[in-house]
């Protein structure tokens, strides 16, 4: 039977080596998280990282690791120190990333970290080969592999492959900035279909393929060499009931509550309000202009004072990457200086963790939240936006939405902000924390219908049919 053979960076798991053992986590991330749902339901197999360096696997713990790995449908990519150094921190982090995001003063380019970027993407292709059968259908995902479609093409050019990024594609004149340019192009266009999570990115892909291979464009398919490649947005859904359950049995009072839980009761009321941030602890997600905009808030607002409590889960990620640490820093000042500002005996305005939580304590969070704040500067679609409304099983709770992440795109029923504008900011904060029962409940419902209708099963199911067709166009083009 043929196989769906997904490929990431990062496995949807993590494996970490502690003495001497070994623990396996779940991935953190949009796309970990989306694509394990289409994972474990399909067939297939998935390609990826383990998060461990080779250098660091004991030969004691590796058949027990690989086997885990196995069982979980999964073929571990074995990356060196120098890999992870130079092509994931390096060219992934310092140099794709930032410029991606429209960061450009954050972009690193590196001779030296090209090359690394070069040399894991053939790793990546020799493994997939080795794991490939005739039929089988290739689906790469994401920015840290934008060569693999074209070097799986050389060297089986009957494979149908589709390629997903899960992050902005930037306009023409920021992609034209990067030195690798059309390495980067004809690397993508080995893919017979290329998905973007909006048709802006979409549009910004075909304008940069146009300029710069100078290839003929016609609506979104572009010909290339004897090939008709396909280009669309496919704009990518949660695993809606996972979470609207989870939240409902969490309704359910018979249910042991966690500390958590507990804790954050302690700070409901009738007026006393929760407001929830949670992202990657990223540059792009708008940390600390966020906790600006809250003192903005309180300082405007000041009625809001001991009412208010901003609860902000950052999860660590990229740690050893340069950018990564100084907004770790940079955050942990805001946040003291804030909170020692505005603290009361009884009151400290921002709670704030740093770490990575249980899945159910994610659903304490969101379920107890009478806002959230996801304010990305720049963010290829959000999924954390749409997990939010997915366990407002009430119907109540409001979402603002920051108008740069792709999922503002298909909320329209969020409060939607410019995160660069702390008036825009604290005016929608108020005006969430005052709206009327009967306005939440009518945005949540349209919000949880489409959000139910376009889930990720669904959208991993339009994206493999769109490149079903290109494979029987292709086949009825040789036969012809
Ligand atoms: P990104 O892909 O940039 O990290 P997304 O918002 O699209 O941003 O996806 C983040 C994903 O990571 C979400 O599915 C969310 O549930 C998950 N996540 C975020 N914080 C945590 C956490 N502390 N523990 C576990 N999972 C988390
Ligand atoms: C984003 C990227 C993913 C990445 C994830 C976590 O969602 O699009 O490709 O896996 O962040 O980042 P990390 O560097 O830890 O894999």
């Amino acid at each position: 039977m043929n196989k769906t053979i997904i490929v990431s960076n990062r496995l949807p798991l993590q494996v970490s080596i502690q003495d001497n053992s070994f623990k396996v986590v779940p991935s953190v991330g949009g796309l970990a998280t989306g694509m394990k749902s289409v994972h474990a339901e399909g067939n297939g197999i998935w390609i990826g990282w383990s998060g461990i360096p080779e250098n660091d696997l004991r030969p004691e713990l590796s058949d027990e690791i690989d086997s885990k790995i196995r069982d979980e449908k999964c073929v571990s990519v074995p990356l060196t120190n120098e890999d992870i150094e130079e092509y994931y921190e390096g060219f992934s982090n310092r140099a794709l990333w930032p410029l991606f995001h429209y960061f450009m003063e954050y972009s690193n380019f590196e001779q030296k970290e090209w090359e690394a970027y070069k040399r894991v993407n053939e790793k990546f292709a020799e493994v997939v080969i080795d794991n490939l059968e005739d039929g089988d259908t290739v689906w790469v995902h994401d920015y840290q592999l934008l060569l693999l479609p074209q070097l799986i093409k050389d060297r089986k050019p009957n494979t149908t492959i589709g390629f997903f990024l899960h992050i902005p594609f930037p306009s023409y004149e920021i992609f034209r900035t990067f030195p690798w340019r059309e390495e980067i192009l004809t690397g993508m266009l080995g893919a017979d279909l290329l998905g973007f999570h909006t048709y802006d990115y979409e549009r910004h892909f075909l304008s940069s393929v146009k300029r710069i291979m100078r290839l003929e464009v016609q609506f979104n398919e572009i010909s290339y060499h004897d090939r008709i490649i396909k280009v669309d947005s496919f704009p990518m859904g949660i695993d809606y009931d996972k979470f609207h359950n989870a939240a409902l049995e969490h309704d359910n009072d018979s249910e042991e509550k966690s500390d958590l839980r507990k804790r954050l009761e302690e700070h409901i009321s009738e007026d006393k309000k929760l407001i929830l941030s949670i992202d990657r602890m990223d540059y792009t997600k708008g940390i600390p202009n966020r906790i600006k905009a809250f003192e903005y808030f309180l300082d405007n607002y000041p009625e809001y004072k001991e009412k208010v409590r901003l609860v902000m889960l950052a999860v660590p990620s990229r740690s050893n990457v340069p950018q990564y640490q100084k907004l770790k820093r940079e955050t942990d000042e805001l946040v003291g200086r804030i909170n020692g500002k505005f603290a009361t005996v009884s009151w400290t305005p921002i709670w704030y963790f740093y770490r990575s939580m249980p899945f159910n304590n994610l659903i304490d969070l969101y379920t107890s939240s009478d806002v959230a704040l996801i304010t990305p500067i720049r963010d290829g679609m959000n999924l954390v936006a749409k997990e939010y409304v997915a366990t407002r099983t009430k119907g109540n709770g409001v979402l603002i939405l920051s108008e740069m992440a792709g999922a503002s795109k298909e909320m329209n029923e969020a409060l939607l902000i410019n995160p660069n504008s702390y008036e825009d900011f604290a005016n929608s904060l108020k005006r969430a924390l005052t709206m009327p029962l009967e306005e939440q409940q009518t945005r949540i419902k349209f919000l949880q219908k489409r959000l139910k209708r376009y889930d990720v099963e669904k959208w991993a199911d339009e994206f493999l049919k769109s490149l079903e067709d290109t494979k029987n166009s292709k086949n009825e083009n040789v036969t012809k």
